[in-house]
């Protein structure tokens, strides 16, 4: 039975685990996940990292952005997404201002992720000036990963979710934030959408993985919202998805015969009664 189709089967994946992945040159797969049944799929299909991300926003919600999305939502999310999981690392997600206010709002939020949803790390978004935040978190015990770049919770401050970095001060500043929360302690780094040259000296510099969304092929691993790479969120299509399936389609199809069987009188057959 392969991985696709049975349980998990491997070891299980830990923040120490995917370090180890990076020194040996292996790449890490990540995808984001917000209910139980698409964590245990992607945990049975051998999905390294699960992220319960807060682009729950956009893909299940129906918000323009992730910032309205809040902290109880991210609980709920991440506890249905524990629940499936055995082999993936489980990475929640920090909502907008439920780190950002002071550190210890952060730690409070990172606690209970962890207790009352069942995380093993999480994530949030930021430069230098989260350092004194992350040193916190993960002095009690709780792993971070950070993410820079488009940092989606900024959108408002960007403006667009063009590719950033392309100015070499903004390059300059990402480097620097980089370094920073690799020494800060993260477990690893988020890099989305900058240009693939800097993600791969980003990659080369820092001892800690990181994970590229639109960063380009150099980074020690990847990671795709799953909607987009399944083809069900279809509102973007920007050019780093790829699209492994056409689901959304696929779905849209079966729920129209539904209805012409039904209106048809052709569902439920006697086969399908009782
Ligand atoms: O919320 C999310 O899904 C993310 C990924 C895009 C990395 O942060």
């Amino acid at each position: 039975m392969s991985e696709a189709q049975g349980k998990p089967t491997g070891r299980k994946v830990t923040t120490r685990s995917l370090g180890k992945m990076k020194d040996r040159g292996e790449r890490i797969s990540a995808l984001t996940a917000y209910d139980f049944l698409m964590a245990e799929l992607l945990d049975r299909a051998g999905v390294d990292v699960i992220l319960v991300g807060d682009s729950t926003g956009m893909v299940v919600q129906g918000l323009d952005t992730t910032v309205g999305v809040t902290m109880e939502q991210m609980l709920l999310h991440a506890a249905w997404v524990s629940r499936g999981v055995e082999r993936a690392l489980v990475v929640g997600d920090l909502p907008f201002m439920s780190y950002q206010v002071n550190s210890d709002e952060a730690l409070r939020n990172s606690g209970r992720m962890v207790k009352e949803a069942g995380v093993e790390a999480v994530k949030l978004e930021g430069g230098e000036k989260m350092c004194e935040t992350i040193r916190r978190i993960v002095d009690v015990g709780i792993p971070v990963m950070g993410h820079l770049g488009l940092t989606p919770q900024s959108i408002h401050k960007f403006g667009t979710y063009q590719v950033r970095a392309t100015e070499p001060e903004e390059a300059d500043q990402v480097r620097r934030d980089a370094r920073a929360l690799s020494d800060a302690g993260v477990f690893a780094l988020v890099i989305e959408k900058v240009p693939a040259e800097l993600a791969t000296e980003i990659a080369k510099d820092v001892e800690v993985p990181v994970i590229g969304i639109g960063a380009g092929p150099g980074c020690d691993g990847q990671i795709l919202v799953t909607h987009d790479m399944l083809g069900i969120y279809t509102k973007f299509h920007p050019r780093f998805v790829r699209r492994y399936a056409e689901l959304g389609q696929q779905m849209l199809e079966a729920f129209g015969r539904y209805v012409t069987d039904v209106k048809g009188g052709d569902f439920p057959t006697e086969d399908e009664s009782y």
